[in-house]
């Protein structure tokens, strides 16, 4: 199972869903590939935000060698699940999409933890610190619920 983090940077709210995924991953023994894009793409080659890095560490997950990187349209066959952090992300990935297929592939994580509710994870960038803790609570309770999905 490939699954794929997407949000407008790629520094603060997806480089911290693929660092909850990979550690959720690696406790419960599921072979899982994670990693992250962004829909735009000023902040490619880039470490992730210092507040990002400072709430995953502080949660005991590293994510400072990961680096920023733009979505391409080879993501969609690439990976299995491709995972949008907000309602801008989600509506531009099912642009990119090529085929319904691969449209089906996207959904918004927040869905897992509160189905229907069509819910982002606001993008805590121009915010202040606190705003860094919400986004590691929502994306920890819905990554959550994704693991125990994906357990079956
Ligand atoms: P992210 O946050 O989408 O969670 O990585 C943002 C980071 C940078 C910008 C916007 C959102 N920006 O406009 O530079």
């Amino acid at each position: 199972m490939k699954v794929l983090m997407v949000c407008l940077g790629n520094i603060c709210r997806s480089p911290v869903a693929e660092g909850i995924l990979r550690h959720k991953a690696q406790v419960h023994g599921l072979d899982i590939e994670v990693d992250s894009v962004g829909t735009g793409n000023w902040h490619v080659g880039q470490a992730p935000d210092i507040r990002s890095q400072k709430v995953a560490k502080s949660n005991g997950i590293d994510i400072s060698s990961l680096r920023g990187r733009h979505v391409s349209k080879a993501d969609f066959s690439n990976f299995d699940l491709i995972l949008a952090m907000d309602n801008a992300n989600y509506k531009d990935l099912l642009k990119l999409a090529s085929t319904p297929a691969e449209q089906a592939k996207v959904k918004l994580i927040l869905d897992y933890a509160y189905p229907n509710q069509q819910l982002d994870v606001p993008d805590p960038y121009f915010g202040s610190e606190s705003g860094f803790d919400s986004m590691f609570v929502l994306l920890d309770e819905a990554i959550e619920k994704l693991v125990e999905e994906l357990k079956g």
